[in-house]
């Protein structure tokens, strides 16, 4: 347990706060004891790839760093892996590419932890964890039980789950389970995939391209958050009725939006953000990236309130420029 530690190195935004406890577990017994010691956390960690910190946490941060993948399973060409929470993402993919076990090739690059994953149901390129996920385990910090949670249980959305909803802030997700196959169904529909394919010389598709590919794209446009402190994306692409995307299709014909189920259409907020003229936006120590307007950048030195203040100066203007209102993707702590 450390006390009046530095939040900096936990939070991929980099931001410089204060937490009065930290503490990072390796176990499900660690939790425990930690809770029955200190309480329940107020802030639970995983990457800290997903969190604007807007000021010191006066209370108790928990680091969920359960490591581990072991197969649980294998029948025919399924492969059922069971993966620690604390596990880093990136290499949970990289290891199931040179296991040769397919279905989350696409993933690759995303920031942040398996535990955390499931959460906001993380998604690029044409998949999300939904389309791999078997189960998980989380331990329910009033109780210290641990539950388990299948699919629908999850109730996943886009970049969204039972745990950012209705049970929000109760459960440490401790344990994943995924179904993972020998056999590749490859997902190249995404254009920026095939593109990436050509531009590679790829004549012969594989798990390991599609991840190369997707590599690439990522750190063409994405800022490497150990360079440029960041979140990914700080906003939720909106989905909206029909009748509202044609109103704005109208006035703004080269808008960009893609079908999103029945009667609905969901707008590409990087494109509205991007019109709307604030990519490159800079203020001194933060902005917006030059690349990808979706994304806001610390430059150095920010603080989460300047972050905040500028994401809510966007969400104003976007709104009062087609009557959007934005819903941030980032976990606003503070
Ligand atoms: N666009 C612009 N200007 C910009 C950014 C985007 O005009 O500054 C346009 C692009 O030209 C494109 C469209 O908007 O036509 C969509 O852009 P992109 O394909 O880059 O995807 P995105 O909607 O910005 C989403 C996810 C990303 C994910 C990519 C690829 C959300 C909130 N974001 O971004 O996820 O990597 O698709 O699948 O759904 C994240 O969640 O943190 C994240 C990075």
């Amino acid at each position: 347990m450390h006390t009046h530690a530095n939040l900096q190195p936990f939070n991929t935004f980099g931001i410089q706060a204060q937490a009065a406890q930290l503490a990072e577990a390796h176990s499900v017994d660690e939790m425990r004891t930690l809770i029955d010691a200190h309480g329940t956390p107020d802030l639970v960690l995983g990457g800290g790839s997903n969190v604007l910190l807007r000021g010191d946490v006066d209370g108790f941060v928990l680091v969920n760093r359960i490591p581990g993948v072991e197969v649980v399973s294998q029948e025919g060409d399924r492969v059922r892996v069971r993966v620690g929470g604390g596990v880093v993402w990136h290499d949970f993919v990289l290891h199931c590419i040179d296991q040769g076990w397919a279905g989350v090739e696409n993933l690759s690059l995303i920031p942040g932890s398996v535990g955390a994953a499931p959460m906001q149901n993380i998604g690029a390129y044409g998949v999300e964890i939904k389309d791999v996920f078997h189960r998980l385990e989380a331990l329910h910090m009033a109780s210290g039980e641990v539950h388990t949670f299948n699919h629908q249980a999850c109730a996943f959305g886009y970049r969204e789950s039972v745990f950012k909803r209705a049970l929000k802030g109760q459960h440490i997700i401790t344990h994943v389970e995924f179904d993972l196959s020998l056999t590749p169904t490859f997902h190249t529909e995404y254009g920026a995939i095939q593109a990436e394919l050509e531009t590679m010389g790829v004549t012969e598709l594989s798990i390991r391209a599609i991840s190369d590919a997707v590599i690439r794209i990522r750190q063409s446009k994405l800022p490497d958050p150990a360079q440029i402190g960041n979140a990914g994306s700080f906003f939720k692409n909106p989905v909206v009725p029909h009748a509202e995307y044609e109103r704005i299709r109208e006035a703004h014909p080269n808008v960009v939006a893609y079908p999103a189920g029945e009667g609905h259409m969901k707008l590409a907020a990087g494109w509205l953000i991007d019109q709307a003229g604030w990519k490159g936006h800079l203020r001194g120590t933060h902005g917006v990236h030059d690349r990808q307007a979706l994304v806001l950048v610390n430059h150095g030195g920010a603080q989460g309130q300047d972050i905040w203040q500028l994401s809510e100066d966007i969400l104003q203007d976007v709104k009062t420029r087609y009557g959007v209102t934005l819903e941030r993707e980032v976990n606003i702590i503070g």
